[in-house]
């Protein structure tokens, strides 16, 4: 059976859960809501929200062996098989997938320009930035379809040889960059002020949308909600204590968004810039910092895009998969032919999404005030996936014998633990998102 090996899904599951989330997004919306309070509320919802629905996706995955939608079929007690329809979360991972290529082609195509002159100020930056996604349409699509072609050469290589295999390379790399890159920031006279930047707390630009923000980041983060974490726990071996290894992932992805924040926010005080630049944060502010640097800022420039470029990829296979599976186990595909479908529909969407954002066609493909980037955007994070964690939370306390999960999760935890674990996924977190959610589609005010 073409397993993950122990360490491997360890290292597949952390790949997936480090990319863009916690280099990209993480650092620049901390600096969105004012630093330490917002990371604390996130840690938090790491803690009891995150990790929870981790767990639960891990121990379905690991129970069943099977793609997601025959997950829900084969664990629940009534095996009614209208579960089968849970599978649909995955195709959030193709949406997800198409836009986070074309990102990551703007990340390819920065490593090359670190090669050359740095641009010398914010407006040079800026315009560089902008002319890529507005008016750089030819550009965008060579290097997005660079990044789908990678990721298609791996998936087509399976689990083992494919995912586990570019993990245990490209996660080693990822952790030595970030390494060199922190230990250069603790050189910096403004490093001290990025530790009481992220740590001390500034509740003023604490509200409801800070909590969403959160808790939005928590799930993206941690890769939950289109079934990629029960679709890799399906190739974790069957005695391998899967609480554990969700610890661990949950530890090492939290660790990371929090060093990469220390990194650039050291880079950026440094250099006096503003700590809430948004989006642009790494792709305006942070080249026009390594330009002051000479030489060692194109080093480090080099260094930082691929680090992000290998988080990123180690991302993006891990969102197919799970299509992928359902794909050759319920509709008796070939892998290859199962690659080629969903790689050519990313890849398209992926056009949509970077055309939406173009001077030429934004009005073509703008809906309701939102360009089709955003709305895939939106649809993922903000609907599809707190919806397919209820589902999957509501599925576990309502659905799963309660005994047989019992029985899987004393073999590594005390009953206690197992008991607060089982409320909070019975309860707890399916109604605090089903709050936040409501909320954030503006029902409840
Ligand atoms: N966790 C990834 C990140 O932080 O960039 C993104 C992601 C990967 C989301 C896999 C969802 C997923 F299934």
């Amino acid at each position: 059976m073409n397993k993950f090996s122990r360490i491997g899904f360890i290292f597949a599951a952390a790949g997936s859960a480090v990319g863009l989330g916690n280099i990209w997004k993480f650092p620049y919306v901390t600096g969105e809501f004012g630093g330490g309070a917002f990371v604390l509320v996130y840690l938090l919802c790491i803690v009891f929200i995150g990790l929870v629905v981790f767990i639960a996706e891990s121990f379905l995955g690991q129970s069943s062996e099977v793609n997601v939608s025959s997950t829900f079929i084969k664990v629940s007690k009534s095996k009614n098989s209208n579960w089968k329809y849970g599978g649909f979360m995955v195709f959030a991972g193709l949406i997800i997938l198409s836009f986070y290529s074309v990102v990551l082609g703007w990340i390819l195509n920065y490593i090359v320009l670190s090669f050359g002159n740095l641009p010398n100020s914010a407006e040079l930056a800026g315009s560089g930035f902008n002319q890529l996604v507005s008016e750089d349409i030819g550009l965008q699509i060579v290097f997005h379809s660079i990044v789908a072609l990678i990721t298609i050469f791996i998936v087509l290589r399976g689990i083992k040889e494919g995912i586990e295999k570019i993990n245990l390379i490209l996660m080693p790399l990822l952790g030595i960059i970030l390494f060199g890159l922190l230990a250069y920031a603790l050189s910096l006279d403004s490093f001290s002020k990025a530790v009481s930047f992220m740590f001390s707390a500034n509740w003023s630009k604490i509200d409801e949308n800070a909590l969403l923000a959160a808790l939005g980041q928590a799930f993206f983060t941690l890769s939950l909600g289109i079934g990629t974490i029960m679709t890799y726990s399906a190739s974790l071996p069957k005695n391998e204590n899967f609480i554990k290894s969700s610890f661990y992932v949950a530890i090492v992805d939290t660790s990371i968004a929090i060093i990469a924040g220390l990194i650039i926010f050291s880079f950026l005080f440094e250099a006096g810039a503003q700590s809430s630049a948004g989006p642009g944060l790494v792709f305006i502010s942070l080249p026009v910092i390594f330009g002051q640097w000479g030489t060692l800022g194109n080093i480090i420039a080099i260094s930082f895009f691929s680090a992000l470029l290998f988080a990123g990829i180690t991302s993006a296979v891990s969102m197919i998969e799970p299509v992928l599976m359902l794909f050759i186990e319920r509709f008796n595909m070939t892998r290859k032919k199962a690659v080629i479908i969903c790689g050519s529909i990313f890849y398209l969407l992926g056009i949509i999404a970077l055309l939406s954002m173009s001077n030429a066609f934004k009005d073509s493909l703008t809906f309701f005030g939102k360009n089709a980037f955003d709305w895939m955007d939106f649809i993922t994070s903000s609907v599809s996936m707190p919806i397919a964690a209820i589902v999957t939370c509501l599925f576990l306390g309502f659905f799963v014998d309660k005994q047989t999960i019992q029985n899987k999760f004393t073999q590594h935890v005390s009953i206690g633990m197992f008991n607060i674990w089982y409320v909070l996924v019975k309860y707890i977190v399916p109604l605090a998102i089903t709050i936040l959610l409501l909320n954030k589609l503006g029902v409840i005010q």
